[in-house]
């Protein structure tokens, strides 16, 4: 069973009004979102149940395996409970040239995984490989949720996670400083 709350409800009047009558449809992406956040904010674990899908298709009129399409196809979209923080260590060429390995180690270590798909056993950290964030002016990047965080070496990765495991959020964007390449707080 799932049903949006009061804050999410706002969200999706704002979202909806943004399309044509008979267009709705068109907001199945930005509802998913807001569904995973929900799910981030009671469950402590940040995906999109069956339930949350079928939610969205009753919302929107449309078909629930159209909403299950989408939700499947894009990877920023869980399909399955993950950790309180989701990891995502960039992989791709500049970020690897600029030390990405170390990040991942960091990860590991910090974090208690084993690697790629894994969820810490304590349920703080998931950890995911992904490609390019189009942040790789300050490569290497690793993803906390919807935050990016950049410059890293092994040992700041280590006090990222560190500060994390305290319930601390350090200020999103470069760690040494830079000028930072992403808005804060997500797309909504
Ligand atoms: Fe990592 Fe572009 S290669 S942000």
């Amino acid at each position: 069973q799932f049903a949006f709350d009061e804050q999410s409800n706002a969200q999706i009047e704002r979202i909806v009004a943004r399309y044509p009558v008979g267009r709705q449809a068109s907001a199945v992406i930005p509802l998913l979102y807001v569904a995973q956040k929900q799910m981030g904010r009671q469950s402590g674990s940040a995906w999109v149940p069956r339930a949350a899908m079928d939610a969205i298709a009753a919302r929107l009129g449309m078909p629930p395996i159209r909403v299950y399409e989408v939700a499947t196809f894009y990877f920023m979209f869980n399909t399955r409970p993950i950790g309180r923080f989701h990891l995502q260590v960039c992989g791709t060429t500049p970020c690897m040239l600029r030390g990405s390995d170390d990040v991942l180690r960091a990860c590991k270590d910090a974090g208690h995984l084993k690697g790629y798909g894994d969820t810490s056993e304590d349920g703080l950290f998931t950890l995911t490989e992904v490609e390019c964030l189009g942040a790789c002016v300050n490569a290497p990047v690793l993803q906390v949720d919807d935050d990016y965080y950049e410059d890293l070496d092994y040992d700041r990765t280590v006090a990222l996670l560190d500060a994390l495991k305290r319930g601390e959020r350090p200020k999103p964007g470069s760690t040494i400083g830079r000028q930072t390449s992403a808005p804060e707080g997500g797309p909504l």
